[in-house]
């Protein structure tokens, strides 16, 4: 579980109610609870009427859909699919001749703090040369091509010329390494990488291309005919002759117009690759038109984005909330929105305010970690504190990725909202592709850290093993009842992993988000207390326990075991705890510090830093019962640092324990 049993009991008892203002009643697109219900109702009294009137209305279609919703294979359902749409233009083209054509819809800032800005006519004509580029290299409709960028207005540009021509792209964030890479260029039988030659984080220069080309040189990447490597510093990179071509050199000569290529809207867009409870990370599998029109319906609902709006969400394109809200949502939309290189401590932890100064921000996104840890930059240095810039210009704020605590949301709400400015707690998923369950601004009064209601057309429900629903303020597993068009379509090459993963029977084929909730029992408020299964959320990213056990295993020559678990964090909500058999004596001293270190550095390597586990604890065996299971609950306790309550007569070994609550 997400939150420690204080932190779950502070939400429970949680009572403050904020309504929104009048004027923002007024002016929001969905007014009030009266605007919030007539959608609900509408959705409720004929489901697929209602998606399909808002596909007509909110997309551009080459060729209409006739039929709406096909559940004759379910699970595997299908949106709109005799439909074609292209999702570029429907971002891009479809602007031109309004007066969006000449807007900026992108400002982009460096992490050095330069600033360039980009049109809506200029981003098409960028799309379309770098999509004429692809195409001169013969990358066409259904192929797979990897992107593995830097925040950038290329990063954007690369992902919007992909699905330009139809090519479905994978990004891959530029933290995780080689080997990570590689297993997703095999997985999706990529025939092309974009990448950078470095990135720019913090003041330092950080390799890209070179991490490409050690994925390439482990094996199995043949599919791969070219690297595409845009220019982001003046460093040189290793280049391979034939293969590899700088931005510069590839759209050299290339026209600026490239027409779409109309696709069939159940045609995958992307495949994004998220850790699950076991094995190896799941590519999950997005649409087209289903996954497009839930971006930017979010965006119009949770957002209330209007013509003015600045919209910022921190997110990388390399995570699914960079996708829906960066990539695709925003564009869709016609917004301006702000694109950032760097990170929120660089020059120093003031930096999302000033920009939001700077920029003149009107709706800011970001993740509860984020805020945790401004939160304490704040405390120790006044600079850096959110009143030393002038936030007046924000409208509306947004959390996503992990629940907020509290605390966390008060202060978010008064030193960044000065107590006008809706939190909007988003609670959705990688496989959700876009919000699920949260307030709206003009609309849902709204209580600290609760995710309040479902959106219209989405049917949550809270259900215990079997698939039968709880009663309202008892908890349970949470569902949903109907799919809903921008959901996952498969797992990429697993179908049967899909099924068995998302719609057990168990559950009466309900799709299962792997997430605790509660509903409460007065308003129906949704509090979602984080997951269920062997999945960590580490900083709002999702990280598997069993991913990280097979990294450390895999160092043969010194690990026997391993089991990982998570426990509270202040800052990163959960933190990586790895209980380790050695093969050789147990460490102590030094020695285990030295080895401990050794143990982070090859998970870096193996998947990247962010599943470094935070404490490492050795011993001469796990805690296991007499059939051999490893007792997770107990490592649990002890990773905690908590004294063993539990019963521990099944335990095979309960002297381990001991050994084990020593922390190295
Ligand atoms: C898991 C999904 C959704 C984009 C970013 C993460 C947790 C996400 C919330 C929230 C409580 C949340 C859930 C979920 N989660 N948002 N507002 N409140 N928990 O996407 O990597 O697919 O992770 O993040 O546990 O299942 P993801």
């Amino acid at each position: 579980m997400s939150a420690s049993p204080s932190a779950i009991q502070s939400i429970l008892t949680e009572n403050r109610v904020f309504p929104p203002s009048q004027e923002m009643v007024k002016a929001a697109r969905v007014s009030g609870m009266e605007g919030y219900h007539a959608l609900c109702a509408e959705a409720d009294k004929d489901f697929e009427g209602f998606w399909a009137r808002l596909a007509r209305e909110h997309l551009v279609w080459s060729k209409p859909f006739t039929r709406t919703l096909d559940s004759s294979e379910a699970p595997f359902y299908k949106w709109f699919d005799d439909g074609e749409l292209n999702a570029s233009a429907n971002c891009l083209d479809r602007h031109m001749g309004t007066p969006v054509e000449h807007k900026t819809a992108i400002i982009f800032e460096a992490d050095d703090g330069s600033v360039t800005k980009v049109t809506y006519r200029e981003l098409l004509d960028r799309v379309s040369q770098f999509a004429n580029a692809l195409k001169a290299h013969g990358i066409q409709k259904g192929d797979r091509v990897l992107v593995y960028m830097p925040m950038t207005i290329e990063g954007v540009v690369a992902m919007q010329a992909c699905a330009r021509l139809g090519v479905t792209h994978s990004v891959v964030f530029g933290g995780f390494s080689a080997k990570s890479l590689q297993e997703r260029i095999v997985d999706a039988g990529a025939v092309a990488v974009i990448t950078a030659n470095y990135q720019m984080r913090g003041g330092k220069e950080m390799a890209l291309k070179a991490i490409v080309d050690d994925a390439i040189a482990m094996g199995g990447c043949e599919t791969i005919r070219n690297v595409f490597v845009y220019e982001r510093t003046s460093s040189a990179c290793p280049m391979t002759a034939g293969r590899d071509k700088t931005f510069a050199q590839a759209m050299a000569g290339q026209s600026t117009d490239c027409p779409p290529v109309p696709v069939n809207a159940e045609h995958p867009l992307y495949i994004l690759y998220t850790s699950g409870s076991t094995g190896k990370p799941k590519g999950v599998q997005h649409s087209t038109g289903g996954y497009l029109l839930q971006s930017k319906m979010t965006m119009l609902w949770s957002f209330d984005i209007q013509p003015d709006d600045v919209f910022w969400c921190t997110a990388d394109i390399g995570w699914v909330t960079g996708h829906t809200y960066v990539a695709y949502g925003p564009l869709a939309a016609g917004a301006t929105e702000i694109v950032f290189e760097g990170i929120p401590t660089y020059p120093d932890a003031g930096r999302f305010w000033q920009m939001i100064e700077r920029h003149k921000c009107t709706v800011f996104y970001t993740a509860p970690t984020a805020i945790r840890s401004l939160i304490k930059a704040a405390e120790s240095n006044e600079a850096a504190h959110p009143k030393q810039s002038d936030l007046s210009s924000l409208r509306i704020l947004g959390s996503v990725g992990e629940p907020i605590n509290p605390e966390a949301w008060m202060w978010y709400y008064r030193n960044v909202g000065n107590e006008h400015c809706p939190i909007i707690d988003t609670y959705w998923q990688t496989e959700t592709g876009s919000h699920m369950i949260n307030p709206l601004p003009g609309a849902t009064p709204l209580v600290p850290g609760s995710c309040a209601l479902p959106l219209p057309g989405i049917y949550p429900a809270i259900v215990d093993e079997t698939g039968n629903e709880m009663p309202d303020g008892t908890g349970g597993m949470l569902v949903y009842k109907k799919p809903w068009p921008s959901m996952i379509r498969t797992i990429w090459g697993d179908p049967e992993r899909f099924k068995k993963t998302y719609f057990p029977e168990e559950v009466k084929g309900y799709y299962l988000a792997g997430d605790g909730a509660v509903r409460a029992k007065d308003n129906g408020y949704i509090r979602v207390t984080g997951r269920i299964d062997d999945v960590l959320n580490v900083s709002g990213h999702r990280m598997g326990t069993m991913e990280i056990e097979s990294a450390l295993v895999a160092k043969t020559d010194l690990v026997a075991e391993a089991a990982v678990v998570g426990r509270p964090d202040d800052l990163t909500g959960e933190a990586i705890c790895a209980f380790v058999v050695l093969k050789r004596p147990v460490p102590v001293g030094d020695e285990a510090k030295q080895i401990a270190k050794e143990l982070r550095d090859w998970v870096a390597k193996e998947i990247g830093p962010i599943a470094k586990p935070k404490d490492i604890r050795f011993g001469e065996n796990l805690p296991k019962t007499r059939s051999g299971k490893i007792m997770r609950r107990l490592l649990r306790t002890l990773a905690k640092g908590e004294k063993i309550t539990q019963d521990t007569s099944t335990l095979e070994n309960p002297a381990i324990l001991d050994q084990l609550s020593q922390n190295n």
